[in-house]
């Protein structure tokens, strides 16, 4: 080993030993002194020490200097150059700053010490926690009371205070589908995970209707999108419904546990998973919302289901 990574060595042992005393160690943060000012001001103290020493330094050299030492082998239309070792305090400084700030980073003071962010997601866990207990059993009226007002300040800029989707800027809540929005999954399938897990829909390509044997058809694809968007009644498309989308939503259309969801009412678990993962349809894209707390989502669940009842 060569002086110049000894000394770098030395030099990272001091940087760490004083940032460890400024920070972590006895007197540091809330301790006795307040040593992270006392070592800005030798900080400054040292910096200004070394900074007149060099500049004196430098100038005396200016003045006085002739040329010297050994040229290196290259020249340039006539324009050499002296071969210079390496500044023996910027190698060291060098290196030192970079190993010392590996320590910094992967050990030092950012994730072993108080910070700002800390406290804060903490002092939220905190709270949220406080607030999962205090409303951990709430009767029906009281939970659907609290998604209605979750829902004016996060979800009315959107939905409308009706909840009516505002001319189709969002889904339309009252009820359950759009004839536009059906008709868009049925072309081109859906994978929203609106259960909770991978399995999607197919497009009209996968669409089979066990009636006829044929993939499903454009008159066909009319007719149950009005039958669907009607609430399943009447007879019109009830045959290509039994057909083609019975299999996995259900013959009332309620869904089916792990295969398909209901497309004839909201439930609280469909709105759940509709936050978890967002939705992205004919109309636009739903964005998730990972921040609310699990009474708000159930609040919110109780407080939509009702809305189309
Ligand atoms: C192979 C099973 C399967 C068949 C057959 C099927 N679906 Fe689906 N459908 C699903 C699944 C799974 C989802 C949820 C997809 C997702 O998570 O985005 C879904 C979602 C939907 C949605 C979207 C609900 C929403 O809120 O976004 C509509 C509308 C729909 N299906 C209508 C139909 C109709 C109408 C038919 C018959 C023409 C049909 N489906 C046939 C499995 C099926
Ligand atoms: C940035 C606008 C926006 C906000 C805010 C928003 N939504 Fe939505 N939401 C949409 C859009 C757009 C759709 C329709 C997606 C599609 O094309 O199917 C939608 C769809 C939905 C659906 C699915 C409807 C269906 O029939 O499948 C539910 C449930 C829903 N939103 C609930 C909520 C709740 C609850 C909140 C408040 C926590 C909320 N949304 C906040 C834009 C928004």
């Amino acid at each position: 080993m060569n002086k110049t990574i000894l000394a770098a060595i030395a030099f990272v042992l001091l940087m760490a030993g004083a940032t460890y005393l400024a920070v972590g160690g006895a007197g540091g943060m809330g301790g006795e002194g307040d040593w992270v000012n006392k070592l800005a001001v030798l900080g400054a103290v040292v910096l200004f020490i070394v900074t007149t020493f060099v500049v004196t330094k430098y100038v005396r050299q200016m003045q006085n200097d002739r040329a010297g030492g050994k040229l290196a082998d290259e020249n340039w239309d006539g324009i050499g150059e002296f071969k210079n070792e390496l500044p023996f305090g910027w190698a060291v400084i060098f290196l030192g700053l970079t190993i010392w700030a590996i320590w910094y980073f992967l050990a030092g003071y950012p994730v072993n010490a108080y910070s700002q962010i800390g406290e804060y997601n903490e002092e939220v866990a905190a709270h949220d926690a406080k607030f999962e207990a205090q409303y951990a059993n709430m009767d029906d009226a009281t939970l659907k009371e609290m998604g209605g007002s979750v829902f004016i300040v996060q979800c009315a800029p959107c939905h409308g205070l009706q909840a009516d989707g505002m001319d189709g800027k969002a889904a339309n809540l009252n009820h359950r589908l759009e004839e536009k929005s059906i008709k868009h999954v049925i072309q081109n399938g859906s994978n929203n995970q609106i259960l909770g897990m991978e399995m999607p829909m197919p497009d009209r390509n996968g669409l089979m209707n066990a009636n006829t044997g044929a993939l499903i058809t454009d008159a066909e694809i009319d007719a149950v999108t009005k039958y669907v968007a009607g609430g399943l009644k009447g007879t019109e498309g009830a045959d290509v419904f039994a057909g083609v989308c019975a299999a996995c939503h259900g013959p009332d259309g309620k869904g089916m546990d792990m295969v398909a969801p209901s497309i004839a009412e909201f439930n609280p678990t469909l709105i759940a998973n509709v936050l978890k993962h967002g939705k992205k349809g004919a109309i636009g894209q739903m964005p998730a919302f990972n921040n609310l707390t699990e009474v708000q989502v159930k609040a919110l669940g109780a407080y939509v289901t009702s809305l189309s009842k």
